[in-house]
């Protein structure tokens, strides 16, 4: 079917980022406001018992219903969902996979309040928000897996004991204050002291959290001829509360958390390519680096060398004529940006490539130009550019950004022509920097009047304002007027500071 003339609208600016591959994906789910819910449906406090079997049998559904979910840990109000290292469940696209799990566990949630409630109507609809993090390698699932579970025994240590004391007749305040700066041995002291409550009897599903998995289980399929039983191991769907921070459980279910067998093809897969959406300005900003040192072995004049930014000049002009698409270049320093037409297909707008030959090609216009511009100074050490690419939907705001630019130049070398005419009058470079800290524009120009009787406003435009690289359209008239009365217009790159 033919696309219609708007489908640009999903081709240009739809974005499915998919997450990288061998990493194992995790969403964590984390019920919104619980705070609120949990008051409003009289949860048992600090912990509920049918509110955490209701999240544990949501997560047992989520295990039933995606198979490469290979793990889940959930604690209060949360949960997390690990996916095996290797799968391509919506071929590991973020926004589908996040929504996806929020969505079914909150309906499944939903579906299931009356199974653990049944004498509770469900008074506001539960909902959930989730985020999405990839962990490289074995150690860090592991371990995120281990902070969760850390995370659940500090926050249900703390709980218990507060609760206990509020319960005995404490205000939530008094509580609090009794509990601030304890470790956990006090508090295993206060509960038992207080309350003759061993914390290690508490129940391990508050202690612990609770983890939904597939474990082995050996089951009976059939007899044989003899009437012994026939016995196989099958993997079921299982939680339990155990601990999942010291090696002995992994060491048991090394299964869960296996890496991936991928074939060699899958390296393509890390080849991310970002595209600049469409419809905006991009903006390729290019500034030398180390440029004090580059300055200061050419020896270029201090604070400004007006050949050295000529030069700079000269490089932005053989841009605009490499890359048509660049409408404007605005240079000071060390640097130069260059704006982009707004539709430009550079590389079919892919990121990384417009950068990368952006600050290439720039370096190598410099170099060529050197000897043109400096013809008794050696290069002696290659110059290095940096280069980001900015991308603003606005002529407004790539407007702002230029401004932006230009002010930064104001104000650099309004500072640097005062600090040089300091030290140049015998101050040492100390003094000259504690002269002019916290001085406004207005004083400068008037410490820059008083002291070396110069007007900062006759100084060079190219100092002041920095430079200006467009293309100016003027009219050329033709010599055969008599009968060709048209006129056409060419293009020059200018400068104007
Ligand atoms: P957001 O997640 O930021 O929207 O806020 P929240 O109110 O959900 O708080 P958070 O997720 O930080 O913490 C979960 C909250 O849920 C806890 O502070 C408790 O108030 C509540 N909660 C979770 N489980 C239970 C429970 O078993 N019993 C009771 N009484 N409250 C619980
Ligand atoms: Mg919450």
């Amino acid at each position: 079917m033919a696309n219609s003339e708007y489908e640009y609208v999903k081709r240009e600016f739809e974005f499915d980022r998919r997450l990288p591959a061998s990493n194992w994906i995790v969403v964590r789910i984390d019920g919104c406001h619980f705070h609120r819910f949990s008051k409003i449906h009289a949860f048992e406090k600090p912990n509920d018992e049918n509110a955490l079997r209701l999240m544990n049998a949501c997560a047992t559904s989520m295990l039933e219903k995606f198979p490469d979910i290979v793990f889940a840990y959930g604690v209060s109000d949360e949960y997390s969902f690990v996916f095996r290292e290797e799968t391509e469940f919506y071929q590991r696209r973020e926004s589908k996979i996040l929504s996806i799990c929020v969505s079914y566990f909150t309906s499944v949630y939903g579906m299931k309040w009356k199974d653990f409630f049944p004498n509770k109507d469900l008074r506001e609809p539960p909902y959930f928000d989730g985020r999405v993090v990839c962990y490289p390698n074995m150690k860090t699932i592991h371990d995120y897996l281990a902070w969760r579970q850390v995370d659940c025994h500090i926050n249900n240590h703390y709980n218990t004991c507060f609760w206990m004391l509020v319960k005995s007749g404490k205000t939530e305040k008094e509580a609090q204050q009794t509990l601030k700066g304890t470790f956990s041995e006090d508090k295993n002291e206060l509960l038992s002291q207080q309350f003759q409550v061993n914390y290690e009897d508490e129940p391990a599903m508050f202690r612990k959290g609770s983890s939904v998995y597939r474990d082995k289980v050996e089951t009976k399929v059939k007899t044989d001829d003899y009437g012994n039983p026939i016995k196989r191991i099958r993997l079921a769907i299982t939680v339990s509360n155990l601990d999942i921070i010291g090696p002995e459980f992994w060491g048991k279910h090394q299964y869960i958390l296996q890496e991936g067998k991928y074939r060699y093809e899958y390296v393509k897969k890390f080849d991310d390519i970002r595209r600049l959406p469409c419809c905006n300005w991009i903006v390729v900003r290019i500034s030398a680096c180390q440029f004090d040192k580059f300055s200061l072995i050419h020896s270029f004049d201090k604070p400004n060398d007006e050949t050295a930014l000529s030069l700079m000049n000269a490089s932005a002009s053989l841009m605009m004529e490499q890359f048509p698409d660049i409408i404007f270049g605005y240079g000071f320093s060390n640097e130069y940006s260059f704006v982009f037409q707004e539709n430009t297909e550079l590389y079919q707008r892919n990121e990384r490539l417009i950068l990368s030959s952006c600050s290439s090609w720039f370096t190598s216009f410099y170099m060529m130009k050197w000897k043109e511009y400096f013809p008794s100074k050696e290069l002696v050490q290659p110059p290095k550019f940096e280069a980001e690419v900015l991308c603003y939907p606005k002529p407004k705001i790539v407007c702002d950004y230029l401004s932006w630019r230009q002010a930064e130049c104001h104000n650099r070398n309004q500072y640097n022509t005062c600090f040089w005419m300091l030290v140049k009058s015998g101050e040492d470079e100390n003094k000259a920097n504690e002269i002019l800290k916290g001085t406004l524009s207005k004083d400068k120009n008037e410490l820059l009047f008083q002291r070396f009787q110069m007007n900062y406003n006759n100084e060079p435009a190219m100092f002041r304002k920095g430079s200006c690289t467009y293309r100016q359209k003027f009219v050329k008239e033709k010599v055969h007027v008599a009968y060709k009365r048209t006129a056409s217009e060419r293009c020059v790159d200018t400068f104007s500071n």
